[in-house]
């Protein structure tokens, strides 16, 4: 239903952190319990891009969140890999963001992409919490799966909480010699001025309720008007990855982040030499977890609107290029769009 000029769009949250820290557990622990709640077809998951909407965020938050509190229509996941080579890679998810995750292993504290991930974010202004995670690895932890991490702290012995508050003071202090006064994340009066860290376990889930719930309010409070968009809009996007498919070619996966781009739209693509004009094909969204198993992998689909994430099929996208802007150009002067497309090259 578009019928409202003015909607609120899904923040874009990027997902950063030093190689093996546990990005792609934690998303994957945020995706799994919704599809082990039966929410499978609630869930779209791209390349990359995870749409987890605000029901589903609110069942696994439990007790922490109240959905009626909320207007934002989920949050939208970007995986970012973080391994040294891929730096591209992750400013790229961090110059999308509206907000970011900074996964950091409680044992290990700061990595050498931990102190990358946190260059990106100051660049970008970007608004950020910590999840430190791992806490199940403290020697003697007692696990509760899924659990807010307060009832986790109950259950853990003095010997394991101090082991756990040790590490976890560690990082404040790493946070704060890179200029960013930060607490756990229950003590955080004011996320504007000082970074939430928030303890959990992508392998059990404890500290995940609270994560949602920190990301839902952080939006909520502080970027709701960014996030008002024209749901009608000329669709604007960003390329992550450019990739040939099966019966389609080259093809763009794109994170769209204002307006809609419909099948058949003349788009604007950055090239690696000049801007491909062309029009949109098909726009692919990945099937459910069970069918991709099964069948076609893919699902054709008429309109995407922000924010989410779409494969785009269309002519000429050979020579696009990752981390370009994509622009449709609907009733404006294609002039005009090329323009904006090179600007911002
Ligand atoms: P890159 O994408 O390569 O940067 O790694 P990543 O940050 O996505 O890490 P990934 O999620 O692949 O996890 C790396 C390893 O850590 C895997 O073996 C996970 O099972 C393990 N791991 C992740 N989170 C946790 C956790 O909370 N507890 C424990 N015990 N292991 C975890
Ligand atoms: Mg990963």
């Amino acid at each position: 239903d578009h019928t409202n000029a003015d909607t609120l769009r899904t923040p874009i949250v990027a997902v950063l952190g030093h190689v093996d820290h546990g990005k792609t557990s934690l998303l994957d622990t945020i995706r799994g319990s919704a599809v082990s709640e039966g929410e499978a077809g609630a869930i779209t998951q791209h390349i990359g891009a995870t749409d987890i909407p605000l029901d589903t965020i609110s069942e696994m938050a439990g007790e922490l969140i109240d959905p009626s509190d909320f207007d934002l229509p989920g949050l939208l996941f970007i995986d970012t890999p973080g391994h040294h080579s891929f730096s591209t890679l992750r400013a790229r998810g961090g110059a999308l963001a509206d907000i970011a995750v900074l996964v950091v292993d409680v044992n290990d504290g700061f990595q050498p992409q931990t102190e990358e991930a946190i260059d990106i974010l100051r660049r970008t202004g970007t608004p950020f919490v910590v999840a430190a995670n791992k806490v199940d690895t403290t020697p003697g932890w007692n696990p509760q799966d899924g659990q807010p991490i307060q009832r986790s702290l109950e259950a853990q012995s003095e010997r394991a909480e101090s082991m756990l508050n040790e590490n976890l003071y560690e990082i404040i202090g790493q946070l704060s010699d890179a200029g960013f006064s930060a607490d756990l994340y229950w003590r955080v009066q004011d996320f504007q001025k000082n970074i939430g860290v928030v303890p959990l376990s992508a392998l059990t889930g404890e500290g995940v309720p609270d994560l949602l719930t920190v990301l839902m309010g952080l939006s909520q409070r502080f970027m709701k008007e960014e996030m008002a968009i024209d749901v009608q809009g000329a669709g604007e996007g960003t390329v992550l990855e450019v990739k040939d498919e099966r019966g389609f070619g080259a093809t763009i996966d794109t994170v769209v982040y204002d307006g809609v781009i419909r099948n058949g739209d003349t788009i604007v693509v950055g090239g690696q030499n000049e801007p491909i004009v062309t029009e949109v094909r098909a726009l692919l969204r990945p099937r459910a977890l069970e069918e991709i198993r099964t069948e076609k992998k893919f699902e054709k689909v008429a309109e995407i609107g922000a924010a989410a994430g779409v494969k785009i099929a269309a002519p000429e996208l050979d020579q696009a290029m990752a981390g370009a802007p994509v622009r449709v150009v609907r009733d404006r002067p294609l002039e005009d769009v090329i323009a904006e497309v090179k600007a911002e090259l």
